[in-house]
């Protein structure tokens, strides 16, 4: 049975007067609000449209804030193959650099992790920044509905009959859904309107941060590099063939502005080995930004007619490149979901959602806490400290932990 479909129109509408301003309401009706632009929102938009189901997707920032966010660099095979389904993937597939490995910098020495050879596979680094303008032009050739600098959306009745409403110009909106996706990150309005008793939280925070710094130089590593050093966690990593991108472990309460060009290309100098750091560590930093580092994960994933999807209901440290990566996962198995229930009827559909994510979240979240754990220091713990040590010295004798580690960082499948 396929639900008769919903048109995005206007139904009509409505003024009221209060005695300090008027409050004009517009009415509209679609079968799911996407709240967030994000890789999640703006992938999740694209997936329906392919199944011809109407979305509406609303996001507080302007499409220049949205695209300033310098976040993602790395890509699993699997996220390209929904990009590719989608058909947003022609840019990256010229602009992409495919790597078969990473290094891992340990006691003045480092150790590759050939992904290729072990597990047969290889990732795709190509920014989230690309990726998101990419979706944000195919949905606007597609003539997708999307609403920027929306203020103060509210969700109303998810649990029933979904409404959604927002601010716009001064003028109040108001949009009766069937669905509503929770595509709006860690600090959004959707899992903030579910009581806290509803879902169950289970987080971790970690004593440090990334400070992070994207300069435009020729990249001399052919492949990222995670160092542990006695000094701390470093990155290396980069964009294009023009730009790199590198990140250092940082104390939770620190500035960007006590960071100078010259501190942070002295620090990572000092961590990644100066036969690498040497010929970027003059150029100019074209942004720089603190993130701190936590793991956090709600259960479950839907509350009624509400669902959550990418940071909105997971936070991995970025250590092992997978929060973008999982973003993607969960809006696939959300689409699939979606489809099923329009086109065929009943809740068993939806009702699975939440456990099919959960399942492969909960597998990135230990692998990117593994990854955090092996390659940070954490200071005063000198038993911690043996046994990473221990365990980095096992990974580099042994093809078996070796093709653990290949198998997690280039996706486990999106099953
Ligand atoms: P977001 O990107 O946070 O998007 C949410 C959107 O919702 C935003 O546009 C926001 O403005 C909007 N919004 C919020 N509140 C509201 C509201 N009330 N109303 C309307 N709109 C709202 N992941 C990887 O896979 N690989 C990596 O290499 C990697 N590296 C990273 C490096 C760093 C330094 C950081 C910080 C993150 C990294 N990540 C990485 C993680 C990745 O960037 C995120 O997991 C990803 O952005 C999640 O996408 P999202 O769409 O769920 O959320
Ligand atoms: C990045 O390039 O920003 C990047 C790469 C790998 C990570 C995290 C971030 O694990």
């Amino acid at each position: 049975m396929r639900k008769s479909p919903t048109h995005v129109r206007r139904s009509g509408s409505s003024a009221s007067s209060t005695t300090s301003e008027r409050r004009v309401i517009v009415n509209t009706r679609t079968q799911v609000v996407i709240v967030g632009a994000g890789p999640a929102g703006l992938l999740l938009g694209q997936l329906l449209l392919r199944e011809g189901i109407e979305a509406i997707i609303l996001e507080r920032r302007s499409p220049e804030y949205v695209l300033g966010r310098i976040r993602a660099g790395v890509l699993e095979q699997g996220s390209v193959d929904v990009l590719d389904l989608v058909g947003v993937s022609a840019r990256l597939h010229k602009e992409g650099l495919i790597h078969d490995g990473v290094e891992i910098g340990f006691r003045g020495a480092r150790h590759r992790i050939a992904f290729k050879q072990l597990v047969g596979k290889t990732v795709t680094v190509y920014g989230q920044t690309e990726m998101t303008r990419d979706l944000m032009e195919a949905r606007t050739a597609a003539g997708g509905a999307s609403v920027y600098e929306a203020e103060d959306v509210t969700l109303h009745d998810w649990a029933g009959s979904p409404r959604v409403t927002y601010r716009k110009n001064g003028v109040t909106h108001e949009i009766a859904c069937d669905f509503i996706a929770g595509c709006d990150g860690y600090h959004g309005v959707c899992r903030a309107s579910v009581p806290a008793d509803r879902y169950k939280k289970f987080e971790r925070e970690y004593p440090f941060g990334w400070l992070g710094v994207l300069a435009d130089v020729a990249p001399p590593w052919g492949e990222l590099i995670y160092a542990n050093s006695e000094r701390g966690f470093a990155l290396a990593s980069l964009r294009s063939p023009t730009r790199v991108r590198c990140y250092v472990q940082c104390g939770v309460g620190e500035r960007v502005e006590d960071w100078s060009d010259a501190r942070f290309w002295s620090e990572f100098k000092l961590r990644i080995g100066v036969d690498v750091a040497d010929e970027v560590t003059h150029a100019p930093s074209i942004e720089k930004s603190i993130a701190p580092l936590r793991s956090f994960v709600v259960e479950p994933l839907r509350f009624g007619r509400l669902f959550l999807a990418g940071d909105a209901a997971h936070i991995v440290p970025p250590t092992g490149a997978k929060g973008l990566n999982l973003a993607v996962s969960d809006v696939f198995f959300l689409s699939e979901a979606l489809r099923d229930h329009y086109h065929e009827g009943g809740e068993q559909p939806l009702d699975q959602y939440s456990a099919r994510c959960l399942r492969r979240i909960w597998k990135a979240e230990r692998f990117s806490w593994w990854m955090t754990r092996q390659l940070h220091s954490f200071p005063g713990d000198a038993f911690a400290r043996r046994m990473q040590e221990t365990e980095l010295e096992y990974l580099f004798d042994s093809r078996a932990a070796q093709t653990s580690m290949a198998e997690n960082y280039v996706g486990l499948p999106l099953s």
